[in-house]
């Protein structure tokens, strides 16, 4: 049967430009363009041209979050680390953990052209992001004795070439059963003065995706919260693409989650400067919830407090874990608990005539949603500070703060506190590469290299 678009649909949200063309496309091509506008859902679309839907808060309210939880100092303190990590631990044997990995960003500003888990950080290795955390569940799988499902989320953009690195690179090492990839969903971009589709093609939307928010919905779609229901998966490990440091399923992290009952638990580094361009954990009026950089006003990102301290500095490092519970409760109401932000980008389109249009300035609308809008519906939030030097330095950047080249600097310096904090020594300045696979942190090291080695050069240790 010849496709058919939604006319009276489109008639009624006064959409019809974007069938255009119709009369010059051939029976594929306007198959696609259907396919692409019965992906849209129009009323959703008229109200977010009504304006941003994300729920605007009184910043100037924000104070340091009451859950946030930070290095022990007293013995109860201790205490409760210690049995945290057991209890990460035992999650981990008992199956009862999944990793999600969201890879879906375009990687523009890096200006690197391939998905950005495909990029470089190994100092010496030149490993992958994407194997970096690989080996790390490798390890961790090993230890546990049994795999951890991990969930790889790409989008239109990085699906096909994330796959086949992954095939390229034997899944490294891990059972390809246990690695799921699936595709976030995308949204139309509008013109940002008229609310209209615009046509990438003539016969295609201009589309992105829909944000990192997108990852809930995009599970269940996929029909992975049903896996870990049925395999008794309760807590899901997220992280992003970009951080090579980051510690895949600490066991810490875990465990405070659990001994805690948080629903939903974030990692945070005190920010270095209120110009660093990370997200906050804050409390308003009681509620806490995370601030995009691009929300904050200034005055609030300077404030300071009597110790001279930026005062709202609990830096996310989007580092999350969620109660699978509670991920299914959010998408009771269809997911739609988590609001949609409006961007101005720049959108290439085609004009009215069919001509393509490259804009110099932001021209069009594009709706994101934020994974940690869910954060205010979670009970008992957790907010666990950690040390950044340990934990954090994402490739964002092409060049300067969190480029490749700072964060390879970073990866040395981790590296060299855990070979030194062994009571080994090695040269200043030489590149430094510990595989996850030989430890996955400081005491790992401490285990495996003698106290009073002596490295005299560039260091890679392995398996
Ligand atoms: C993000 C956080 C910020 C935090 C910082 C820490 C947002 C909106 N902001 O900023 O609060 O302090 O990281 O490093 O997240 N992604 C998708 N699909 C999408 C969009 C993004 O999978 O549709 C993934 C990217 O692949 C990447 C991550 O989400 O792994 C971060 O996205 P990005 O837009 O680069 O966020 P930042 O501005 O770096």
């Amino acid at each position: 049967m010849p496709a058919s678009p939604p006319r009276e649909t489109l008639r009624a949200h006064g959409q019809e430009q974007v069938l255009r063309f119709w009369d010059e496309l051939d029976e594929e091509a306007r198959a696609a363009l259907v396919a692409d506008l019965e992906a849209v859902d129009f009323d959703q679309l008229a109200e977010l041209r009504g304006g941003d839907r994300s729920e605007k808060v009184d910043a100037s309210k924000a104070v340091p979050p009451a859950g946030l939880v930070t290095t022990p100092r007293t013995d109860e303190q201790r205490d409760e680390w210690a049995r945290a990590r057991t209890t990460g631990e035992e999650l981990l044997a008992g199956g009862k953990v999944g990793v999600v990995l969201v890879a879906g960003g375009q990687g523009t500003r890096l200006g690197y052209d391939a998905p950005k888990g495909t990029f470089p950080v190994g100092p010496l290795s030149g490993a992958s992001l994407y194997e970096v955390f690989a080996k790390q569940l490798l390890a961790r799988s090993r230890r546990a004795g049994r795999s951890v499902p991990w969930f790889v989320m790409t989008s239109h953009a990085t699906h096909a070439p994330t796959v086949a690195f992954f095939e390229e690179h034997g899944h490294f090492g891990l059972d390809p059963a246990d690695v799921h990839f699936f595709q976030q969903g995308t949204m139309p971009a509008c013109d940002a003065e008229t609310g209209d589709l615009l046509l990438a093609e003539k016969h295609r939307l201009a589309t992105s995706p829909d944000g990192h928010g997108g990852v809930l919905t995009a599970l269940e779609r996929a029909g992975l919260l049903s896996l870990c229901r049925d395999r008794g998966i309760e807590r899901l490990f997220y992280h992003q693409v970009d951080n090579p440091l980051c510690r895949v399923c600490d066991p810490l992290f875990l465990g405070l989650h659990a001994l805690r009952d948080s629903e939903l638990s974030t990692k945070v580094v005190p920010k270095r400067s209120p110009e660093e361009k990370m997200g906050v954990v804050v409390d308003v009026d009681g509620v806490t919830r995370i601030i995009e950089y691009s929300d904050l006003p200034d005055d609030v990102a300077r404030r300071t407090n009597e110790a001279g301290e930026l005062d709202v500095r609990a830096g996310n490092i989007a580092v999350h874990v969620f109660d699978v519970a509670f991920v299914e409760r959010l998408l009771e109401g269809g997911g739609a608990s988590l609001p949609f932000h409006v961007a101005n980008k720049k959108v290439p389109h085609l004009g009215e005539s069919g001509n393509p249009v490259e804009p110099e300035t932001p021209n069009a609308h594009k709706y994101e949603r934020f994974v940690f809008d869910a954060l205010p519906h979670a009970r008992n939030a957790l907010v666990l500070e950690i040390d950044r030097r340990d934990e954090f330095a994402p490739v964002k950047n092409a060049l300067g703060s969190d480029s490749p080249a700072t964060s390879l600097v970073a990866s040395t310096a981790r590296s060299r506190d855990w070979i030194v904090a062994a009571g080994a020594s090695v040269p200043d300045n030489v590149p430094i590469e510990i595989d996850p696979l030989f430890a996955l942190d400081a005491d790992d090291v401490a285990e495996k290299v003698a106290s009073g080695t002596t490295f005299d050069g560039p260091v890679l240790l392995t398996e």
